[in-house]
Protein backbone atom coordinates (compact mmCIF):
# COMPACT_ATOMS: atom_id res chain seq x y z
CA UNK A 1 0.00 0.00 0.00
CA UNK A 2 1.18 3.45 -0.55
CA UNK A 3 1.98 6.01 1.98
CA UNK A 4 0.45 8.69 0.24
CA UNK A 5 0.63 11.37 2.92
CA UNK A 6 4.44 11.11 3.20
CA UNK A 7 4.33 10.97 -0.85
CA UNK A 8 2.97 14.19 -0.72
CA UNK A 9 5.65 16.04 1.37
CA UNK A 10 7.62 15.20 -2.00
CA UNK A 11 5.51 17.63 -4.12
CA UNK A 12 6.12 20.97 -2.79
CA UNK A 13 3.41 22.39 -5.08
CA UNK A 14 0.99 20.57 -3.27
CA UNK A 15 1.63 22.72 -0.26
CA UNK A 16 0.37 25.62 -2.01
CA UNK A 17 -2.98 27.42 -2.08
CA UNK A 18 -4.84 28.91 -5.21
CA UNK A 19 -7.04 31.16 -5.00
CA UNK A 20 -6.72 31.17 -1.06
CA UNK A 21 -7.83 27.52 -1.42
CA UNK A 22 -5.67 24.51 -1.18
CA UNK A 23 -4.45 23.28 -4.35
CA UNK A 24 -6.40 19.98 -5.69
CA UNK A 25 -4.49 18.91 -8.99
CA UNK A 26 -6.73 16.95 -11.00
CA UNK A 27 -4.88 17.91 -14.39
CA UNK A 28 -2.43 15.06 -14.38
CA UNK A 29 -3.12 14.07 -17.59
CA UNK A 30 -2.16 17.37 -19.23
CA UNK A 31 1.11 17.34 -17.06
CA UNK A 32 2.32 15.70 -13.55
CA UNK A 33 3.83 17.51 -10.82
CA UNK A 34 7.33 17.41 -9.85
CA UNK A 35 9.09 15.51 -6.81
CA UNK A 36 11.54 17.55 -4.86
CA UNK A 37 13.58 14.50 -5.57
CA UNK A 38 13.61 15.76 -9.47
CA UNK A 39 13.88 19.40 -8.75
CA UNK A 40 16.90 18.41 -6.63
CA UNK A 41 18.54 16.96 -9.77
CA UNK A 42 17.81 19.88 -11.64
CA UNK A 43 18.96 22.36 -9.74
CA UNK A 44 22.65 20.47 -9.07
CA UNK A 45 22.78 20.25 -12.32
CA UNK A 46 22.66 23.78 -13.37
CA UNK A 47 24.52 24.70 -9.66
CA UNK A 48 27.74 22.05 -10.45
CA UNK A 49 28.00 20.77 -13.88
CA UNK A 50 26.07 22.57 -16.58
CA UNK A 51 28.17 22.24 -19.74
CA UNK A 52 28.03 20.89 -23.50
CA UNK A 53 27.96 17.14 -23.75
CA UNK A 54 30.34 14.86 -26.03
CA UNK A 55 32.18 17.20 -27.40
CA UNK A 56 33.92 18.68 -24.30
CA UNK A 57 37.43 17.35 -23.37
CA UNK A 58 36.82 18.98 -20.08
CA UNK A 59 35.49 17.83 -16.57
CA UNK A 60 32.26 19.64 -16.75
CA UNK A 61 31.45 18.29 -19.79
CA UNK A 62 32.59 15.25 -19.24
CA UNK A 63 30.66 14.83 -15.75
CA UNK A 64 27.60 15.74 -17.87
CA UNK A 65 27.87 13.55 -21.08
CA UNK A 66 28.11 10.77 -18.34
CA UNK A 67 24.88 11.54 -16.42
CA UNK A 68 23.02 12.13 -19.84
CA UNK A 69 24.20 8.84 -20.58
CA UNK A 70 23.44 7.32 -17.90
CA UNK A 71 19.66 8.57 -17.59
CA UNK A 72 19.43 7.14 -21.33
CA UNK A 73 20.38 3.62 -19.83
CA UNK A 74 18.00 3.85 -16.85
CA UNK A 75 15.07 4.83 -19.81
CA UNK A 76 16.82 1.88 -21.75
CA UNK A 77 16.29 -0.18 -18.91
CA UNK A 78 12.83 0.86 -17.48
CA UNK A 79 11.42 0.13 -21.08
CA UNK A 80 13.51 -3.08 -21.61
CA UNK A 81 14.97 -1.57 -24.46
CA UNK A 82 17.42 -4.40 -26.11
CA UNK A 83 20.42 -1.69 -26.47
CA UNK A 84 20.71 2.16 -25.33
CA UNK A 85 20.51 3.16 -28.45
CA UNK A 86 17.28 2.34 -29.57
CA UNK A 87 16.36 5.12 -26.70
CA UNK A 88 16.57 8.39 -28.86
CA UNK A 89 15.82 11.44 -26.66
CA UNK A 90 13.27 14.01 -28.04
CA UNK A 91 11.49 16.94 -26.89
CA UNK A 92 8.41 15.26 -26.27
CA UNK A 93 5.75 12.61 -27.65
CA UNK A 94 4.95 14.96 -30.51
CA UNK A 95 8.55 15.49 -31.21
CA UNK A 96 8.79 11.51 -31.65
CA UNK A 97 6.11 11.06 -33.63
CA UNK A 98 6.82 13.46 -36.11
CA UNK A 99 10.53 12.12 -36.42
CA UNK A 100 8.96 8.69 -37.68
CA UNK A 101 6.09 10.19 -39.62
CA UNK A 102 8.56 12.22 -41.85
CA UNK A 103 11.35 9.12 -41.59
CA UNK A 104 8.34 7.04 -43.54
CA UNK A 105 8.29 9.43 -45.94
CA UNK A 106 10.98 7.94 -47.97
CA UNK A 107 9.04 4.49 -47.24
CA UNK A 108 5.88 4.71 -48.42
CA UNK A 109 4.55 4.94 -51.75
CA UNK A 110 1.41 6.23 -53.03
CA UNK A 111 -1.58 3.51 -51.65
CA UNK A 112 0.06 2.00 -49.02
CA UNK A 113 -2.62 2.28 -45.97
CA UNK A 114 -1.62 3.45 -42.97
CA UNK A 115 -4.60 3.03 -39.82
CA UNK A 116 -5.18 5.01 -37.41
CA UNK A 117 -7.30 4.32 -34.36
CA UNK A 118 -10.60 6.94 -33.18
CA UNK A 119 -9.11 7.58 -30.05
CA UNK A 120 -6.26 9.32 -30.95
CA UNK A 121 -5.10 12.35 -29.70
CA UNK A 122 -4.35 15.32 -32.55
CA UNK A 123 -0.58 14.54 -32.49
CA UNK A 124 -0.95 10.79 -33.49
CA UNK A 125 -3.32 12.36 -36.33
CA UNK A 126 -1.65 14.59 -37.59
CA UNK A 127 1.61 13.86 -38.74
CA UNK A 128 0.25 11.00 -40.26
CA UNK A 129 -2.31 12.87 -42.32
CA UNK A 130 1.12 15.39 -42.98
CA UNK A 131 2.48 11.98 -44.09
CA UNK A 132 -0.38 10.94 -46.70
CA UNK A 133 -0.42 14.14 -48.13
CA UNK A 134 3.86 13.78 -49.01
CA UNK A 135 3.36 10.11 -50.29
CA UNK A 136 -0.55 9.09 -51.45
CA UNK A 137 -0.35 6.90 -48.61
CA UNK A 138 -4.49 6.37 -47.32
CA UNK A 139 -5.43 6.85 -43.70
CA UNK A 140 -8.07 4.25 -41.97
CA UNK A 141 -9.26 4.52 -38.81
CA UNK A 142 -10.15 1.68 -36.23
CA UNK A 143 -13.86 3.05 -35.06
CA UNK A 144 -14.86 3.16 -31.27
CA UNK A 145 -17.95 2.09 -29.63
CA UNK A 146 -20.05 4.12 -27.47
CA UNK A 147 -17.76 3.12 -24.09
CA UNK A 148 -14.91 4.14 -25.91
CA UNK A 149 -13.15 1.15 -26.91
CA UNK A 150 -12.01 0.32 -29.62
CA UNK A 151 -13.80 -2.00 -32.13
CA UNK A 152 -11.61 -4.99 -32.65
CA UNK A 153 -13.39 -6.43 -35.58
CA UNK A 154 -13.40 -3.21 -37.41
CA UNK A 155 -9.89 -3.46 -37.03
CA UNK A 156 -9.46 -7.02 -38.26
CA UNK A 157 -11.08 -5.85 -41.29
CA UNK A 158 -8.92 -2.92 -42.07
CA UNK A 159 -6.27 -5.03 -42.10
CA UNK A 160 -4.29 -6.27 -45.67
CA UNK A 161 -1.38 -6.44 -47.83
CA UNK A 162 -0.82 -2.60 -48.32
CA UNK A 163 -1.05 -2.14 -44.81
CA UNK A 164 2.42 -0.33 -43.62
CA UNK A 165 1.91 1.48 -40.18
CA UNK A 166 -0.33 1.25 -37.52
CA UNK A 167 -0.71 4.08 -35.18
CA UNK A 168 -2.83 3.74 -31.65
CA UNK A 169 -2.38 5.03 -28.46
CA UNK A 170 -1.56 2.96 -25.15
CA UNK A 171 -4.49 4.69 -23.65
CA UNK A 172 -6.72 7.53 -24.59
CA UNK A 173 -5.73 10.95 -22.95
CA UNK A 174 -9.44 12.27 -23.31
CA UNK A 175 -11.54 8.87 -22.17
CA UNK A 176 -8.28 6.83 -19.93
CA UNK A 177 -9.45 4.16 -22.18
CA UNK A 178 -6.28 1.25 -21.53
CA UNK A 179 -6.69 -0.38 -25.30
CA UNK A 180 -5.56 -3.88 -26.23
CA UNK A 181 -2.29 -2.86 -27.79
CA UNK A 182 -0.79 -6.96 -27.51
CA UNK A 183 -3.60 -7.63 -29.91
CA UNK A 184 -2.86 -4.62 -32.28
CA UNK A 185 0.51 -4.96 -32.51
CA UNK A 186 0.26 -9.46 -33.51
CA UNK A 187 -2.94 -8.77 -35.81
CA UNK A 188 -0.51 -5.35 -37.55
CA UNK A 189 2.65 -8.20 -37.73
CA UNK A 190 0.48 -10.91 -39.22
CA UNK A 191 0.16 -8.47 -42.21
CA UNK A 192 3.76 -7.12 -42.40
CA UNK A 193 2.81 -3.65 -41.05
CA UNK A 194 4.67 -1.74 -38.16
CA UNK A 195 3.49 -0.33 -35.10
CA UNK A 196 3.83 3.09 -33.49
CA UNK A 197 2.17 2.79 -29.43
CA UNK A 198 2.09 6.39 -28.46
CA UNK A 199 2.57 5.78 -24.43
CA UNK A 200 2.22 9.55 -23.64
CA UNK A 201 -0.82 8.37 -21.05
CA UNK A 202 0.30 5.16 -20.03
CA UNK A 203 3.94 6.06 -19.05
CA UNK A 204 2.71 7.48 -15.62
CA UNK A 205 0.29 4.61 -15.04
CA UNK A 206 1.74 1.41 -16.56
CA UNK A 207 5.51 -0.09 -17.30
CA UNK A 208 5.73 -1.20 -20.69
CA UNK A 209 8.00 -3.87 -21.94
CA UNK A 210 8.67 -3.18 -25.24
CA UNK A 211 10.35 -6.44 -26.34
CA UNK A 212 7.99 -8.30 -24.37
CA UNK A 213 5.11 -6.30 -26.93
CA UNK A 214 7.16 -6.64 -29.91
CA UNK A 215 6.37 -3.26 -30.42
CA UNK A 216 8.47 -1.07 -33.20
CA UNK A 217 8.21 2.38 -31.50
CA UNK A 218 7.08 3.49 -28.21
CA UNK A 219 6.95 7.08 -27.37
CA UNK A 220 6.53 9.38 -24.06
CA UNK A 221 7.06 12.41 -22.48
CA UNK A 222 8.76 13.12 -19.46
CA UNK A 223 6.37 15.34 -17.90
CA UNK A 224 3.68 13.24 -17.65
CA UNK A 225 5.36 10.79 -15.24
CA UNK A 226 7.10 13.58 -12.93
CA UNK A 227 9.76 14.74 -14.91
CA UNK A 228 10.34 18.07 -16.76
CA UNK A 229 8.48 19.67 -20.06
CA UNK A 230 10.28 19.76 -23.10
CA UNK A 231 12.35 15.97 -22.89
CA UNK A 232 11.09 12.74 -23.75
CA UNK A 233 12.14 9.27 -25.57
CA UNK A 234 10.96 7.32 -29.11
CA UNK A 235 12.15 3.54 -28.47
CA UNK A 236 12.57 2.10 -32.00
CA UNK A 237 13.66 -1.23 -32.87
CA UNK A 238 17.26 -0.77 -34.26
CA UNK A 239 16.41 -2.30 -37.47
CA UNK A 240 13.75 0.51 -37.89
CA UNK A 241 15.82 3.07 -36.96
CA UNK A 242 18.68 2.41 -39.31
CA UNK A 243 15.76 2.09 -41.78
CA UNK A 244 14.83 5.90 -41.18
CA UNK A 245 16.74 8.78 -42.58
CA UNK A 246 17.53 11.45 -39.98
CA UNK A 247 14.83 13.78 -39.33
CA UNK A 248 17.06 17.28 -38.68
CA UNK A 249 20.18 17.73 -39.89
CA UNK A 250 23.39 19.66 -37.48
CA UNK A 251 25.64 19.32 -34.92
CA UNK A 252 25.84 15.55 -33.19
CA UNK A 253 24.04 13.54 -35.75
CA UNK A 254 27.12 13.33 -38.11
CA UNK A 255 30.00 11.30 -39.46
CA UNK A 256 31.53 13.56 -41.48
CA UNK A 257 31.06 16.90 -43.37
CA UNK A 258 32.16 18.24 -46.66
CA UNK A 259 30.44 20.40 -48.92
CA UNK A 260 30.32 17.57 -51.22
CA UNK A 261 29.07 14.67 -48.81
CA UNK A 262 27.67 14.48 -45.55
CA UNK A 263 27.59 10.72 -43.77
CA UNK A 264 25.63 10.39 -40.74
CA UNK A 265 26.14 9.09 -37.03
CA UNK A 266 25.43 5.85 -35.41
CA UNK A 267 22.50 5.29 -33.66
CA UNK A 268 21.19 7.23 -31.65
CA UNK A 269 23.16 9.84 -32.22
CA UNK A 270 21.50 10.06 -35.96
CA UNK A 271 18.70 11.76 -34.75
CA UNK A 272 19.73 13.74 -31.86
CA UNK A 273 20.81 16.84 -34.25
CA UNK A 274 22.35 20.00 -31.96
CA UNK A 275 22.49 20.78 -28.31
CA UNK A 276 20.13 18.53 -26.24
CA UNK A 277 17.96 19.17 -23.39
CA UNK A 278 20.90 18.02 -21.17
CA UNK A 279 19.39 18.65 -17.80
CA UNK A 280 15.73 17.26 -19.31
CA UNK A 281 17.33 13.91 -19.90
CA UNK A 282 19.32 13.95 -16.47
CA UNK A 283 16.14 15.02 -14.89
CA UNK A 284 13.92 12.03 -16.85
CA UNK A 285 16.56 9.30 -15.80
CA UNK A 286 15.49 10.62 -12.29
CA UNK A 287 11.99 10.61 -12.63
CA UNK A 288 12.22 7.26 -13.97
CA UNK A 289 13.60 6.79 -10.56
CA UNK A 290 11.37 8.18 -8.58
CA UNK A 291 8.41 6.30 -10.25
CA UNK A 292 10.27 3.34 -9.61
CA UNK A 293 11.01 3.93 -5.63
CA UNK A 294 6.58 4.34 -5.38
CA UNK A 295 6.07 1.17 -7.73
CA UNK A 296 4.26 0.60 -10.62
CA UNK A 297 2.27 -2.33 -9.47
CA UNK A 298 0.92 0.10 -6.20
CA UNK A 299 0.48 2.81 -8.45
CA UNK A 300 -2.07 1.03 -10.47
CA UNK A 301 -3.43 -0.23 -7.68
CA UNK A 302 -4.34 3.03 -5.53
CA UNK A 303 -4.96 4.61 -9.11
CA UNK A 304 -7.65 2.20 -9.23
CA UNK A 305 -9.30 2.50 -6.53
CA UNK A 306 -9.50 6.32 -6.94
CA UNK A 307 -11.02 6.00 -10.15
CA UNK A 308 -13.69 3.98 -8.60
CA UNK A 309 -14.46 6.17 -5.90
CA UNK A 310 -14.10 9.32 -8.23
CA UNK A 311 -17.14 7.69 -10.75
CA UNK A 312 -18.80 6.90 -8.04
CA UNK A 313 -19.03 9.68 -6.24
CA UNK A 314 -19.64 12.11 -9.64
CA UNK A 315 -22.37 9.11 -11.07
CA UNK A 316 -24.61 10.58 -7.55
CA UNK A 317 -24.72 13.68 -9.63
CA UNK A 318 -28.39 14.41 -11.11
CA UNK A 319 -27.31 14.95 -15.09
CA UNK A 320 -23.72 14.08 -15.26
CA UNK A 321 -22.45 12.23 -18.33
CA UNK A 322 -19.42 10.37 -18.13
CA UNK A 323 -17.52 9.58 -21.39
CA UNK A 324 -15.45 6.83 -21.78
CA UNK A 325 -16.80 4.23 -19.59
CA UNK A 326 -14.46 0.82 -21.27
CA UNK A 327 -13.91 -1.90 -19.14
CA UNK A 328 -10.11 -1.21 -18.99
CA UNK A 329 -9.24 1.96 -18.14
CA UNK A 330 -7.00 4.72 -16.18
CA UNK A 331 -7.44 7.50 -13.63
CA UNK A 332 -9.03 9.41 -15.89
CA UNK A 333 -12.79 10.57 -15.70
CA UNK A 334 -14.50 13.21 -18.48
CA UNK A 335 -17.93 14.40 -17.99
CA UNK A 336 -20.81 16.92 -18.42
CA UNK A 337 -23.01 18.05 -16.69
CA UNK A 338 -26.69 18.31 -18.56
CA UNK A 339 -26.05 21.24 -20.98
CA UNK A 340 -23.59 23.56 -18.65
CA UNK A 341 -20.55 24.23 -20.62
CA UNK A 342 -17.67 22.62 -19.68
CA UNK A 343 -15.57 25.54 -19.80
CA UNK A 344 -17.88 27.17 -17.33
CA UNK A 345 -17.43 24.47 -14.31
CA UNK A 346 -13.39 24.29 -14.56
CA UNK A 347 -13.87 28.48 -13.96
CA UNK A 348 -15.82 28.14 -11.22
CA UNK A 349 -13.61 25.15 -9.81
CA UNK A 350 -10.92 26.92 -10.25
CA UNK A 351 -12.01 29.77 -7.87
CA UNK A 352 -12.37 26.86 -5.19
CA UNK A 353 -8.43 25.92 -6.06
CA UNK A 354 -9.10 23.29 -7.78
CA UNK A 355 -7.24 22.34 -11.58
CA UNK A 356 -9.43 20.18 -13.79
CA UNK A 357 -9.08 19.93 -17.72
CA UNK A 358 -11.77 21.84 -20.08
CA UNK A 359 -12.16 21.20 -23.83
CA UNK A 360 -11.56 18.91 -26.47
CA UNK A 361 -8.21 17.38 -24.89
CA UNK A 362 -6.55 18.16 -28.44
CA UNK A 363 -9.10 14.97 -29.32
CA UNK A 364 -11.73 16.14 -31.38
CA UNK A 365 -12.55 13.51 -33.43
CA UNK A 366 -13.63 11.95 -30.02
CA UNK A 367 -15.48 15.15 -29.10
CA UNK A 368 -17.46 15.06 -32.56
CA UNK A 369 -18.21 11.33 -32.26
CA UNK A 370 -20.42 12.10 -28.75
CA UNK A 371 -21.55 15.26 -30.45
CA UNK A 372 -20.18 17.34 -27.85
CA UNK A 373 -17.97 20.27 -27.62
CA UNK A 374 -15.96 19.13 -25.03
CA UNK A 375 -15.94 17.83 -21.81
CA UNK A 376 -14.57 18.46 -18.06
CA UNK A 377 -11.70 16.01 -17.44
CA UNK A 378 -10.72 15.40 -13.44
CA UNK A 379 -7.21 13.16 -13.70
CA UNK A 380 -5.85 11.55 -11.09
CA UNK A 381 -1.86 10.50 -10.01
CA UNK A 382 -0.95 8.13 -6.75
CA UNK A 383 -0.51 11.66 -4.85
CA UNK A 384 -4.31 12.19 -5.12
CA UNK A 385 -6.43 11.29 -2.20
CA UNK A 386 -10.07 10.21 -1.45
CA UNK A 387 -10.41 13.60 0.62
CA UNK A 388 -9.52 15.32 -2.24
CA UNK A 389 -12.68 14.03 -4.53
CA UNK A 390 -14.75 14.55 -1.74
CA UNK A 391 -13.78 18.27 -1.57
CA UNK A 392 -14.19 18.64 -5.55
CA UNK A 393 -17.55 16.56 -5.41
CA UNK A 394 -18.65 19.27 -3.03
CA UNK A 395 -17.36 22.28 -5.28
CA UNK A 396 -18.72 20.61 -8.16
CA UNK A 397 -22.26 20.48 -6.80
CA UNK A 398 -21.89 24.03 -5.80
CA UNK A 399 -20.47 25.09 -9.61
CA UNK A 400 -23.62 23.06 -10.68
CA UNK A 401 -25.81 25.07 -8.43
CA UNK A 402 -24.35 28.15 -9.77
CA UNK A 403 -24.77 27.91 -13.41
CA UNK A 404 -27.99 25.52 -13.54
N1 LIG B 1 -2.39 16.13 -24.31
C1 LIG B 1 -2.47 16.71 -23.03
C2 LIG B 1 -3.82 16.50 -22.41
O1 LIG B 1 -4.45 15.51 -22.63
C3 LIG B 1 -2.06 18.12 -23.01
O2 LIG B 1 -4.25 17.33 -21.64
Amino acid sequence: MLDVQNIRKDFPILQRKVNGKPLIYFDNAATSQTPQQVIDVIVDYYTNYNANIHRGVHSLSQEATDAYEQARIKIQKHFNAKHPHEIIYTAGTTHSINLVANGFSSLLQKGDEIIVSALEHHSNIVPWQMLCERTGAILKVIPMNENGELILSDFDALLNDHTKLVFVNHISNALGTINPIEYIIDEAHKVGAAVLVDGAQSCPHIKPDVQALDVDFYVCSAHKLCGPTGVGMLYGKEDWLNKLPPYQGGGEMIAEVSFEKTTYAALPHKFEAGTPNICGGIAFGAAIDYMNSIGFDNIAQYEHELLEYGTEQLQKIEGLKIYGTAKEKTSVISFNVGTIHPYDIGTILDKMGIAVRTGHHCAQPIMDFYKIPGTVRASFMFYNTKEEIDTFITALKKAVMMLS
